[in-house]
């Protein structure tokens, strides 16, 4: 039998056990905040943000929605963060990303105050997290740790394959399967589009991580028996539906349940998983911003 991984059951589990948390800050008249930003008029982006926020809304997280024209000059982007970054309600910023093509991403990450970034990419907290010394985990890698632990899968003597090295998954995911720490120390191998014969890397996987954002690009005849797989992936591909589209991982998810002795669904595995470690870094840096000791689960 082939385990359906429900990253819906796991993500509630964790905004539960969040609460006491909260129920901490609060009793110190600490009202964790989140503030997005949303530079784009991506229909997907514009759904991530608005779902982020609603999860804010139902855990007692504030949550700030500043949106910035796309076509805005960049400097409009960095005044933004660096109000927020000066705003001593504000605990977490998030950029959502991509920003458009004439804003370089990489200083807009660079100016984000370290503490507050609770997506885990600016460089200072890149360099943490490789050191083995991570403040704040990056959402997507965090909430697939969380996801295995929650089916007992330990990555410790797995080889691990992830297909995808983006900043945002392959690299952080990677980093911290490889880790001398619970929920690592295993083998990894970080495959990406110009890998050569990808189907045998994968074949010889016991975990694969589907992050390369390629509609089912990983089948069911590349993949070994008893494998866990992970589909990282939401693509939006068109179909005869209302909305005109279907959402589908980078997993092509039949012929891959026939091999997986567990598997994350899409929707319903990963996504939910980064949404709920999102309030969990906002819930953290609260309690560091303000001197107040929180448990987080
Ligand atoms: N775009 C896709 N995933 C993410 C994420 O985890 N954080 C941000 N800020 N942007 C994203």
């Amino acid at each position: 039998m082939t385990e359906i991984i429900d990253g819906n059951a796991v993500a509630q589990r964790i905004r539960d056990d969040l609460g006491d948390a909260i129920t901490t800050l609060e009793a110190e008249a600490v009202t964790p905040t989140l503030a997005t930003v949303l530079m784009s008029d991506d229909p997907a982006s514009e759904t991530y943000v608005s779902m982020k926020q609603d999860d804010c809304a139902e855990v007692g997280i504030e949550a700030i929605d500043v949106e910035i024209d796309p076509d805005a000059p960049a400097q409009e982007l960095y005044d933004e963060i660096d109000r927020l970054n000066a705003d001593d309600n504000v605990d977490g910023i998030l950029v959502q990303m991509p920003v458009p093509d004439h804003v370089d991403k990489q200083p807009v990450l660079r100016r984000i105050d370290p503490e507050k970034d609770v997506d885990g990419f600016h460089p200072e907290n890149v360099g943490r997290l490789v050191a083995g010394d991570a403040r704040y985990k990056p959402c997507t890698p965090h909430g697939i740790q969380k996801l295995l632990e929650a089916v007992d899968v330990d990555p410790e003597g797995e080889d691990a394959v992830i297909v995808g090295r983006s900043d945002i998954v392959g690299k952080p995911m990677a980093n911290l399967l490889m880790q001398k720490a619970v929920g690592g120390n295993a083998t990894v191998t970080v495959c990406h589009s110009r890998t050569d014969d990808l189907a045998t890397k994968t074949r010889a996987a016991d975990i694969v991580v589907a992050a390369a954002g390629v509609p089912e690009m990983i089948d069911g005849s590349m993949l070994s028996e008893g494998v866990v797989v992970i589909d990282v992936g939401i693509n939006r591909v068109d179909a005869e539906t209302e909305k005109g589209y279907e959402l589908v991982g980078d997993v092509d998810f039949e012929s891959a349940k026939q091999k997986a002795a567990a598997i994350t669904p899409v929707p319903g595995g990963v996504g939910p998983m980064t949404r709920a470690m999102l309030l969990y870094n906002t819930v953290k840096a609260a309690g560091r911003h303000n001197d107040v000791s929180v448990s987080l689960p």
